[in-house]
């Protein structure tokens, strides 16, 4: 059947496997035929996310700490075949008034926002993994990009990296037919929301300012990151995508 978004047979790695949006990127990229390489720190979570996919005997599991540069180079190293995709979704936040920020907090937010997926993309080209006419797609935010938050200046800060190095990197890389691209979600249900960090009180509230009314759902984010791994969006690089419910525009 034409489907100019078909994943059919593409290598794709999706980081933050485990949880949220990333597990619903595993989930529908395995739904659009891709074989998927799935992977994050708790192997359990992983799994219960492969369980949830099409073709399960497609896909691998690898166990990474992103925070660590032993573990970034034993999944690469770990790869076997060149990709056709890399989704870099894992990441986190910990609010904490500017004031009071330290250079540890510094250390930990831009070693996985940030550092994590720009090695991870470098370990990936120089050992000639990426086939040509590879997507990467970076997870960014609107936090750092278009607005920000109370508490939020790191993790805003680290957003704000990603932005830069896609457009940077698309430059760079297209030269090998590589695009490489990024999604800017607003609030969307995951756990990231479900860690005390936001009350429900806090939480509708927000709500209300979405002109649709409602926060995000992951698959609303994997469907964009769907068509910017397919040969769809195969004149689109360095872009920005904003999935928002309208929040930026008031
Ligand atoms: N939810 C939102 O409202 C929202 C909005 C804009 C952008 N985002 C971005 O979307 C991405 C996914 O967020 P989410 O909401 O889906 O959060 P989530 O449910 O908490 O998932 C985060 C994922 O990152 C992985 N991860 C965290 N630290 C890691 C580390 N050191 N090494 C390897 N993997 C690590 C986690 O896996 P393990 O714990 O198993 O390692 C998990 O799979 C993040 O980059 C986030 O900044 C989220």
């Amino acid at each position: 059947m034409y489907n100019p978004f078909s994943l059919l047979g593409k290598r794709i790695l999706v980081t933050g496997a485990s949880s949220g949006i990333g597990r619903a990127i595993a989930i529908e990229c395995s739904r659009m035929g891709a074989n998927v390489i799935l992977t994050a720190r708790n192997e359990e979570r992983l799994n219960e996310t492969l369980q949830q996919m099409d073709n399960i005997q497609l896909h691998q599991i690898i166990v990474a700490d992103l925070s660590n540069m032993d573990d970034i180079k034993t999944l690469v190293d770990s790869m076997g075949n060149p990709l056709d995709g890399i989704v870099q979704c894992a990441g986190f936040t910990v609010p904490k008034p500017f004031q009071f920020v330290n250079q540890k907090d510094i250390d930990s937010i831009m070693a996985v926002n940030f550092m994590a997926p720009a090695i991870l993309s470098q370990m990936l080209l120089k050992k000639k993994m990426l086939n040509k006419g590879a997507s990467i797609v970076f997870i960014s935010s609107i936090s750092g990009v278009w607005v920000s938050y109370v508490g939020s200046s790191l993790y805003s800060a680290s957003k704000g990296a990603v932005n830069g190095l896609v457009k940077g990197m698309a430059i760079e890389l297209a030269a090998k037919s590589i695009r490489v691209n990024c999604v800017n979600p607003g609030m969307v249900e995951t756990n990231i929301l479900e860690k005390g960090i936001i009350s429900d009180e806090q939480l509708h509230n927000d709500m209300q300012l979405y002109p649709l009314k409602r926060h995000g759902k992951p698959e609303e984010i994997a469907y964009a990151v769907i068509y910017l791994l397919s040969d769809a969006s195969a004149w689109v690089t360095g872009t920005n995508l904003l999935i928002d419910g309208g929040y930026t525009l008031l």
